[in-house]
């Protein structure tokens, strides 16, 4: 028990064994690491990019085949660093850190917006796995940004339901994801509210689901360095996003809803207007 928690502290360096083109901005990069193959969905690893930085990166995959994997939107010098990255490039991990998602069984409802599908992936894969309906609603600025649309169309085939927005309409409903959320929220019973992507969506959609009184579950980004609680650079209220979250069911959400979607702290902890 000990050992699996110091190892999980441990830098372990991986040789990148395929690097996946999801979108023009977006790569996954797969690798070999037996401690994450234990791993929940919605758990983050830290990334080190040798002789630049080291990020926080959602799992993306959880033990495919023995592999697991990071999906990486390219916004800055760690991410565009990693981009450069080829197949036997050495990478660092660290952890899996955070809480992850509980699966609840029943109806569930999961709204991605941008990157924060690579979060939501494994977890509708595992809520498939113990018998959950799923309903997912895949959320991107246009069809060529959209992050895995063809695995989850081949996932939820028969098995659960696919929506797909845009915000230019160039595939799918012409609407925001949150928009057709609470649309499937109006017309559905559901058990469980999962998200992941840009705060302000996923504020939208933790207000309509409290007027269903459905529990929710969203992922929560803030400044990630030290990963341990140590540092205080991801607090959001009284919690850390890095060992409190990043998942945040409905009462930790009502409890931060005064900064959610409104303020945060940056990279030097001054606080900043959250923009998206
Ligand atoms: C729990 C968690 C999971 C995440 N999962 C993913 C994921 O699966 N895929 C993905 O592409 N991105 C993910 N991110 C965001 C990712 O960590 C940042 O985009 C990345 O750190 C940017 O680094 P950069 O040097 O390229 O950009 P920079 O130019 O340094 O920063 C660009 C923006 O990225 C954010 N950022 C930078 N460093 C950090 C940091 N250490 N912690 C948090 N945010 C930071 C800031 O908002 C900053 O304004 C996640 C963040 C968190 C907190
Ligand atoms: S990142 Fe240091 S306390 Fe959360």
């Amino acid at each position: 028990m000990w050992g699996e928690r110091i190892e999980r502290l441990r830098m372990r360096t991986v040789p990148i064994e395929e690097v996946e083109l999801e979108t023009e901005d977006t790569k996954t990069f797969i690798f070999r690491d037996n401690i994450c193959l234990s791993a929940r969905p919605g758990q983050y690893v830290m990334v080190w990019v040798p002789g630049i930085d080291e990020v926080p990166m959602s799992l993306s995959t959880i033990n495919r085949r023995g592999a697991s994997s990071v999906t990486v939107r390219r916004v800055g010098e760690a991410t565009e660093a990693l981009h450069m990255k080829k197949k036997g490039d050495i990478i660092g991990i660290r952890g899996p850190f955070g809480n992850g998602f509980e699966l609840v069984k029943g109806r569930g409802l999961l709204v991605g917006g941008g990157i924060g599908v690579a979060a939501l992936a494994p977890l509708a894969e595992q809520l498939i796995t113990v018998g959950a309906e799923v309903s997912f609603v895949l959320g991107g600025r246009s069809k060529d940004l959209l992050i895995f649309l063809r695995r989850l169309e081949a996932l939820l085939s028969g098995v659960g339901e696919l929506v797909i927005t845009t915000d230019d309409g160039s595939y799918g409903t012409q609407c925001f994801a949150s928009t057709a959320a609470k649309e499937m929220m109006k017309e559905k019973c559901f058990d469980t509210v999962y998200t992941c992507g840009p705060e302000l969506m996923m504020v939208d959609v933790f207000k309509e689901a409290e007027k269903y009184r459905i529990p929710v579950q969203a992922s929560l980004e803030r400044f990630i360095k030290c990963s341990v609680g140590l540092c205080g650079s991801c607090a959001i209220g009284e919690f850390r996003v890095c060992v409190d979250g990043p998942v945040f069911n409905s009462e930790l959400l009502r409890a931060v809803v005064d900064e959610l979607g409104k303020t945060r702290l940056d990279a030097s902890g001054r606080r900043i207007k959250v923009e998206k």
